[in-house]
């Protein structure tokens, strides 16, 4: 039984696409279990740059995927990438996975937009409204999309509800009826019909037939709708804990727990975020490393590794093995920094505090180490410059899990195994 799961560490666009993809082609099934075209992840082969917000991204090595129940699933998304996607998709989709309706992203947008000082960034894809109608019990579920009648008796419940929020409170204009929105979505119903797999099922089969299973996370453990800096984070469950509620099985059938860690921090959209700089080497660090959100094209904002989250990260997400992305983006830097600890008021701490509060006060303290190149042609771990092994040996014992992976470029081959 080989259950692998691929976890964000810190604020999601760690590089979890390209990891997946590396480790994809030793495996059977790649399953999305959480989020939804929130999401972007890249793969990049040769001259080629593949963005997946929905499809996992084990598409790319030509393997089954599958969309987990814990996932929401905007159909008209899928279609367009399913389409443009050029080779054969084998999917299947949890008849338990709820639906993102066109009104989510009003919502999403509206909510956004009457929000002050509380404004979180979202990716205004609908997805915090899509989960908000599931906990509520009013959601749609793909058994549904695919069942016209159901369909139509489930719009026909929720429309007016929907109608009188969008126009009322947000005073928003629709561009769609009740019967414009069930024709379109009965349609996207019939063409997925065929992908319908109880995941759940499947999954467990396959780990119990010694298949190989990765499961793909998507954001990152401070992006986790209880762990991370709530408000600011997303609605649904990154951290490794979600997989087993999102696909719907046991943990126990998980036995590899791989953290994906950027070599520095990034976030897109508002929060508290210690480490941010916003000086040249902010600038340097954007522009070398290509930081513009996937799915909105925002600028990220960035900042060194911050190991007081790293080690809480650790401690939430239990990571059995480590990879380090993107180590060649901080190449030709005379100092490269690392946060050890946070001072809040007279206190120092080495934990990633549980409150905004205690965040939004924080003063990072650093340990520098001198700089180093990475030519992104390394063959093999001992290639690293000396001084770039010794960041990652501290970052290793600092955050207590081994090291296997570090991606010194873009490209499939640009990694290096430890
Ligand atoms: P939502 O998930 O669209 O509701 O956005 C909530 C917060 O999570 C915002 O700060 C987004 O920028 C952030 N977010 C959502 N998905 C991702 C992702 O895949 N990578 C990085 N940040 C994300």
């Amino acid at each position: 039984m080989t259950g692998t799961v691929v976890i964000g560490s810190q604020f999601g666009d760690e590089g979890k696409g390209k990891v997946t993809d590396f480790y994809g082609k030793n495996t059977d099934l790649v399953v999305r279990y959480q989020g939804g075209n929130n999401a972007g992840h890249t793969v990049v082969i040769g001259d080629q740059v593949l963005k997946f917000h929905l499809l996992p991204s084990g598409v790319a090595q030509g393997k089954r995927i599958l969309i987990g129940a814990g996932v929401v699933l905007d159909p008209r998304v899928l279609k367009k990438e399913v389409e443009e996607f050029k080779e054969k998709v084998d999917l299947g989709i949890d008849p338990r996975t709820h639906i993102i309706m066109p009104w989510h992203n009003l919502e999403d947008e509206g909510r956004e937009d009457s929000r002050g000082k509380t404004k979180i960034g979202t990716t205004k894809r609908g997805i915090g409204p899509a989960y908000a109608d599931k906990a509520q019990r009013v959601g749609i579920r793909f058994e549904d999309l695919v069942d016209k009648n159901r369909l139509a008796e489930k719009i026909r419940d929720i429309f007016p509800v929907k109608k009188a929020i969008l126009e009322k409170v947000y005073d928003l204009k629709l561009p769609f009826n009740e019967n414009s929105v069930l024709e379109e979505y009965s349609k996207l119903g019939e063409l997925f019909r065929p992908m319908l797999s109880d995941v759940s099922l499947e999954v467990c089969t396959a780990l119990d037939d010694e298949k190989r299973v990765l499961f793909e996370g998507a954001q990152g453990t401070f992006l986790d709708n209880d762990f991370g800096t709530y408000p600011f984070v997303t609605s649904s469950h990154p951290i490794s804990g979600g997989v087993s509620t999102g696909v719907g099985m046991p943990l126990n059938k998980i036995n590899r727990i791989i953290g994906i860690v950027k070599a520095y921090t990034t976030r897109v959209g508002f929060g508290p975020f210690p480490t941010e700089l916003n000086d040249e080497i902010g600038t340097h660090l954007v522009e070398t490393g290509k930081e513009f959100g996937t799915t909105t094209g925002r600028k990220r904002r960035v900042g060194w590794l911050d190991l007081p989250m790293m080690k809480t990260s650790m401690r939430l997400n239990g990571f059995s093995e480590i990879a380090i992305t993107k180590l060649d983006v901080l190449s030709g830097l005379e100092k490269v920094k690392v946060c050890t600890s946070y001072n809040v008021g007279d206190k120092k701490i080495d934990l990633f505090p549980y409150s905004n509060k205690g965040l939004e006060n924080a003063v990072a303290n650093y340990k520098e180490f001198d700089g180093f190149t990475i030519t992104g042609k390394e063959k093999n771990y001992s290639d690293l410059d000396e001084n770039a092994k010794k960041y990652l040996d501290f970052i290793e014992k600092e955050i207590g899990a081994p090291i296997k992976l570090v991606s010194i470029g873009p490209g499939r081959e640009e990694t290096v195994l430890k």
